[in-house]
């Protein structure tokens, strides 16, 4: 019985394969790109790209594990979450009530550690935002809101 569950399983897991995600990053348009009209200092710039842009923009990256379901699963359904709640690539279509508005949950995620996602930092070293960074993201992200 319990050898039969286990093949069951396994068997599950090599179909589950077959149910592909798609990786292809919908088409760049640098013009209304976030980081190309609001020009950030070099260090924020990088921040946003090390800590956000892989979830929250068009430029999403897919390591190895994104080929393993239902990982791939998971991983993609975050990506089309964060593009649908904020997509920096979109920026430039975006009314000013709107980009004020993300600014400013931008920094609350921020402060509150919501952001970037603590599963994706497990991961992502270079995403892990020290406390002085996260005060300067927060601290650009609301002198960006006033202007
Ligand atoms: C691993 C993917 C991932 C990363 C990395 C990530 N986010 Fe998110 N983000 C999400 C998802 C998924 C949601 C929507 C669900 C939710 O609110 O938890 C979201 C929601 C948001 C929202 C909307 C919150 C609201 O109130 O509805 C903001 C703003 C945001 N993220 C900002 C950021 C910023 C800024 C960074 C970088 C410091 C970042 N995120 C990094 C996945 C990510």
């Amino acid at each position: 019985m319990k050898k039969k569950i286990a093949l069951g399983f396994i068997a599950l897991l090599v179909i589950i394969q077959f149910i592909r995600i798609d990786k292809t990053n919908p088409a760049i348009v640098k013009e209304n790109d976030f980081i190309s009209i609001t020009n950030p200092p070099e260090h924020i710039q990088q921040m946003l790209k090390a800590s956000c842009y892989d979830c929250h923009s068009n430029e999403s990256t897919y390591p190895w594990y994104t080929n393993v379901a239902p990982i791939s699963w998971w991983v993609k359904q975050h990506i089309n979450e964060a593009r649908e709640e904020l997509n920096f690539s979109e920026w430039g279509t975006f009314n000013v009530k709107r980009q004020k508005h993300k600014l400013e949950e931008g920094a609350e995620m921020i402060e509150e550690g919501e952001m970037p996602m603590s599963s994706y930092t497990l991961i992502h070293d270079n995403a892990k935002l020290s406390d002085t960074q996260k005060a300067e993201l927060i601290a650009w992200f609301k002198t960006e809101k006033e202007k």
